[in-house]
């Protein structure tokens, strides 16, 4: 079956290729990306939107398009970032939410930052907004970060120790007491927290230090005196155990999938703190990746490395906790690039190949949910990192929240062939 679509790709790509060259006019794909030109609005003209309408230029909540989290139930939960406003029914993208995804993460309403910005000030409201879309919904909740050296509010790490710092002791009761209240509050609603978020280091050389902008472990320190600096993640873990006993504990973090060194980093400390009995129930690869970058092999080594930590706790777990796929390479600082039928088809392909080796390890019980980072192209934080106010279209559904070829790839492969066939 993969080879007949790598095939079937593969002729499409050709086709594609000696359509774009022969009529380079008739191709008009993405309405976000369509140029105003003369000759492309003569172009628009010559395809009937009738005869494209009915498969490939839906709208995401479309009634005939299918939904990925059907798609996949009893394989996989299928989510996505999403932001508080966007869970009214009178929002536009409401019914793209409750049609296509099954799991949901705020992206950025429940980071630390928000949530706690002065001592003994709790705001909630989007947290408690996105825990009623859960209850209403039946969607499994992600809380994305309790601990983080990113988006944490300074006065967590102000005190009366060393030049204004705060102490150890300080440090760890803020985290104790954020922790306890969020987790507790939020028992039964959010099944799955992102307890700390990215605390390995870039360089490969274990933790995230002040010279990585983290200053947990310079704080807290080895507690337990057993060599490692970990005491902060362990602690994190425990904090939210106790909180709430059920809900299931996630170590988050990014470049898993193509840093083998970073990923041995992680894995043998992961290793460790569950050798020491600390509750970590499964780790989330973020999935920051591009078209070219990681290897699909890449990818599904790492989770196959950090799902064999099962051996330590029999419900440990990989999740894919924020995919996206850059149109752009890393170091590429363009503003913008064309996404032509080529591109669209490689990305296409690219999706694919992951939503396949995702199946695969989830069918393994390696992997239990892949969210992406956002839900259409226009909402990705990739239009602003790393190049501010570019154009870049990572996700499934295009500007006006159209599906696009890769989701078609991923659902019903039949179809892109037939689709891009009635351009020629
Ligand atoms: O809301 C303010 C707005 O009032 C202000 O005018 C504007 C000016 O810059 O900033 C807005 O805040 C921005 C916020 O996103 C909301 O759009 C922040 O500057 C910006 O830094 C923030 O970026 C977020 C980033 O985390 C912060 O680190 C991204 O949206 C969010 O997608 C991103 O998510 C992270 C995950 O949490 C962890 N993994 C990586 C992922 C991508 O970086």
């Amino acid at each position: 079956m993969k080879k007949h679509w790598i095939f079937a790709l593969f002729l499409t790509l050709l086709l594609l290729s000696s359509c774009a060259l022969s009529r380079p006019d008739t191709i008009q794909p993405q309405s976000s990306g369509a140029s105003d030109s003369d000759s492309d609005t003569d172009a628009a003209q010559q395809i009937p939107e009738d005869a494209a309408q009915p498969l490939y230029r839906l709208h995401a909540a479309d009634q005939r398009i299918p939904s990925l989290a059907e798609h996949f139930d009893g394989v996989m939960k299928i989510g996505a970032a999403v932001n508080a406003w966007q869970l009214s029914e009178n929002a536009d993208i409401y019914q793209v939410l409750t049609k296509q995804y099954n799991a949901f993460v705020l992206e950025n309403e429940m980071k630390p930052e928000r949530v706690n910005p002065a001592p003994g000030v709790y705001r909630l409201d989007a947290g408690d907004t996105f825990a009623q879309f859960g209850e209403e919904t039946g969607a499994v909740l992600r809380g994305h970060t309790l601990v983080w050296h990113s988006q944490v509010p300074a006065w967590w790490f102000e005190g009366s120790g060393e030049d204004g710092r705060a102490t150890q002791e300080e440090l760890l009761t803020r985290m104790e007491e954020y922790i306890t209240t969020l987790v507790t509050h939020y028992r039964g609603k959010i099944d799955t927290w992102d307890v700390v978020n990215e605390a390995f280091s870039d360089n490969g050389s274990g933790l995230r230090g002040a010279d990585e902008n983290s200053l947990w472990t310079s704080i807290i320190g080895d507690l337990d005196g057993d060599g490692s600096e970990t005491d902060y993640i362990e602690q994190a873990f425990y904090f939210a155990r106790a909180a709430d006993p059920e809900a299931q504990l996630i170590l988050n973090d990014y470049n898993l999938e193509g840093d083998p060194v970073k990923l041995e980093a992680f894995y043998q400390t992961v290793k460790a703190m569950l050798e020491k009995g600390v509750p970590i129930d499964g780790v989330g690869i973020q999935g920051h990746i591009n078209l070219g970058w990681p290897s699909v092999e890449s990818f599904e080594a790492a989770i196959e490395k950090l799902a064999s930590l099962k051996e330590y706790n029999p419900d440990f777990v990989v999740q894919i906790t924020e995919l996206d796929v850059s149109i752009f390479e890393w170091g590429d600082e363009s503003l913008e690039k064309e996404t032509d039928l080529i591109l669209q088809t490689q990305f296409a392909a690219r999706y694919a190949d992951l939503f396949d080796m995702f199946a695969r390890q989830a069918e393994k019980g390696n992997l239990d949910m892949v969210l992406t980072w956002g839900v259409y192209d226009g909402g990705s934080w990739l239009n602003n990192y790393p190049v501010e106010g570019r154009t870049n279209a990572p996700l499934l559904f295009d500007r006006d929240m159209k599906a696009k070829p890769a989701f078609w790839a991923i659902i019903d492969r039949e179809v892109l062939p037939a689709v891009f066939e009635e351009w020629r």
